[in-house]
């Protein structure tokens, strides 16, 4: 197109007699390309090349392009031999189509019980602490009264990542550097990831605990005692009891091991091995040589501990036979799930 050799009129009638000589879609669907595609339509071709045109034809050449362009948008904009509400149209309004989804996302079935625990704390007052998953063994074993004999430090159990450093077997040491950092009274959780050398049906390597401490003037076993009781109701209904077995862990003397009666049986069945008591945390008082370790005085302060594996409850609660599921991100075990 030589914008120089321009006829307006001319462009006009040429546009307008090819109009008359529609004779299909087709034909509608190549005029509109010829004329308005944005690529290599004769409009955007011309109003290229306007820019190039000497100045003083410019005014009347836009003017012109632009009443050409108007009278072929106005002209071409729906295609005679199609009609609205042709078969195609109808199709795409069929109401009895099922309506498209989009899923969204859920909360993984273990944050599911661990928020729920947590939202148990939190009503009771109780402040959510964290610390980190590498940890020295200051905080992880020393500072919680476990000497270098104690078993639970042997290399077997613990990553190691070098002399001093290690993912952390527990969250009991988020205890000690809540402590550090604040004086008593205070109640606290610290939910979160710890590490073992451990993989098998019950046991993985990455797993997760909740920690609780409570330090205050006067705080006895009994309230220890009530505190888990409640907890153990909220998690696995009204009617459950606990006991308290005597056992031993370095921080928290005495200490204790708690079961739980079986949700699933009065008499006895396979989850608890016929025992009607299922074993769910370790717990005690806060051994004196802690409170040293943080500069607290033990004849003014006394406190409990106690500590939770979080995947054992939600395989119990929602009855999951093998833990290893938690870990696989399969969505058809997910799916089972969903919440909310
Ligand atoms: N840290 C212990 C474990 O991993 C659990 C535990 C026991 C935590 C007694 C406590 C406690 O705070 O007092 O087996």
């Amino acid at each position: 197109m030589e914008l120089a050799n321009w006829d307006y009129e001319n462009e006009l009638n040429q546009f307008r007699s090819e109009l008359e000589g529609l004779g299909s879609h087709q034909d509608w669907m190549d005029l509109k390309n010829k004329y308005l595609s944005r690529k290599s339509g004769l409009i955007v071709k011309m109003m290229t090349e306007l820019r190039n045109a000497p100045k003083e034809l410019k005014p009347k050449l836009g003017k012109e392009i632009n009443l050409l362009k108007k009278e072929v948008d106005n002209s071409l904009k729906g295609s005679p031999h199609r009609q609205p509400g042709t078969k195609k149209q109808v199709k795409s309004l069929d109401l009895t189509l099922p309506a498209s989804f989009t899923t969204t996302g859920s909360f993984h079935p273990l944050y599911q019980v661990m928020d729920d625990m947590i939202s148990f704390f939190l009503h009771m007052g109780y402040d959510v602490a964290d610390g980190p998953e590498v940890e020295t063994s200051f905080y992880n074993f020393e500072a919680l009264n476990t000497p270098e004999s104690h078993p639970a430090r042997d290399d077997a159990d613990t990553f190691y990542i070098d002399d001093d450093r290690l993912l952390r077997t527990q969250t009991s040491g988020v205890q000690i550097r809540y402590m550090e950092k604040r004086q008593p009274p205070f109640r606290m959780i610290a939910p979160g990831k710890v590490f073992r050398r451990d993989d098998d049906v019950t046991h993985s390597p990455m797993f997760h605990q909740l920690e609780g401490l409570v330090v205050d003037r006067n705080i006895t076993f009994a309230n220890l005692k009530a505190t888990l009781q409640n907890f153990a109701k909220h998690l696995f209904g009204e009617q459950t009891r606990i006991r308290l077995r005597p056992s031993y862990f370095p921080f928290t003397e005495p200490s204790a091991e708690v079961d739980v009666t079986c949700p699933f049986c009065e008499s006895g069945c396979r989850v608890c091995k016929q025992t009607q008591w299922i074993e769910v945390l370790g717990c005690g008082m806060v051994d004196p040589n802690v409170f040293k370790a943080v500069g607290y005085d033990s004849e003014k302060w006394t406190g409990f501990a106690f500590g939770i594996g979080i995947e054992r409850v939600a395989m119990l609660k929602l009855g999951i036979p093998d833990i290893r599921y938690f870990y696989q991100n399969d969505k058809r075990f997910l799916d089972q799930f969903r919440r909310g």
